[in-house]
């Protein structure tokens, strides 16, 4: 799905955000991605997604070269690849229906999406996805009176109506309390089996990590210097890996205490 040769990404300041990463992620993998705040993680996602392009090396995404895709091409490739974001990125005063449904606006012609938002063209489809979430019964309610975990869920509902073979996920669970952290990350990795879909998480919780995903790939300050199963690292190598990880932007972002940030 993903093949990445000494890629490198240099930003418009001069800033090496991520140098020399060679990896590759097959079809229905699932890959957390680990790293203190200021790795590289939501950086390399937004390459994954083509979102931004590498500035070293080669990324082909589902056997095209990023670098050629532009256009139609380009358009396509998004449409192949589901991203959810820590902030959920609904639109809070719409109702759930239609939040769910704009899963579909990448697919959509102009006219046929922005009438999706006035009268929900594909209900079923709607309810199906809400049912996956445990969220049927909340079709018709604003997305802003939701719960942070429930408006987690319509995320992925999105998700699931726009039915991409890739699902990308940047520190879904950082708002969330611990406990509905964990039927998050669940959640999104029995989606991923159930359907077979490529599945790559960043995570700031280690414990998380380790327990849901067969492979892991740690980032600390732009590059790779882990990338195996959870057992070929102990807990004390994880937190001598990020002890001197700064963790107070991510964690002010996350509203959390940062107690430890990769509590093991
Ligand atoms: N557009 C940009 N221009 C310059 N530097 C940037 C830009 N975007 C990100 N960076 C820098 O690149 C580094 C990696 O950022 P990135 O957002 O990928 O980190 P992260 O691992 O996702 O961190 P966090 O856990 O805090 O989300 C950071 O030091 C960040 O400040
Ligand atoms: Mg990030």
């Amino acid at each position: 799905m993903f093949v990445l040769e000494g890629v490198g990404k240099t930003f418009a300041n001069g800033f090496v955000a991520l140098r020399d990463l060679h990896l590759r992620i097959a079809p229905g993998e699932r890959v957390a991605l680990l790293g203190p705040s200021g790795a590289g993680k939501t950086t390399l996602l937004r390459l994954l997604n083509a979102t931004l392009r590498p500035t070293a090396g080669r990324l082909t995404i589902a056997g095209l070269d990023s670098r050629h895709l532009h256009g139609k091409r380009l358009r396509q490739v998004r449409r192949t690849i589901g991203t959810i974001y820590q902030q959920y990125n609904l639109v809070p005063r719409l109702r759930v229906v239609h939040n769910v449904l704009a899963g579909h606006l990448g697919r959509w012609s102009g006219w046929r999406a922005a009438l999706s938002l006035l009268h929900p063209l594909q209900l079923d489809t709607a309810v199906a996805a809400l049912q996956h979430v445990g969220l049927a019964d909340r079709l018709w309610q604003r997305t802003d009176q939701l719960s942070g975990g429930e408006q987690q869920r319509v995320a992925i509902a999105r998700v699931l109506v726009q039915d991409p073979a890739v699902i990308l996920a940047d520190e879904p669970v950082a708002s969330l309390d611990p406990g509905l952290a964990e039927g998050i990350v669940r959640l999104l990795v029995d989606l991923a089996v159930q359907r077979q879909k490529t599945l790559v998480v960043s995570l700031h919780h280690v414990p998380l990590a380790r327990a849901y995903f067969p492979r892991l790939l740690a980032l600390q300050q732009g590059r790779l210097v882990y990338d195996g199963p959870p057992q070929g690292l102990s807990a004390a190598a994880w937190q001598a890996l990020f002890a001197e990880a700064p963790l107070p932007a991510a964690a002010e972002r996350a509203h959390v205490r940062p107690v430890t940030a990769f509590p093991l």
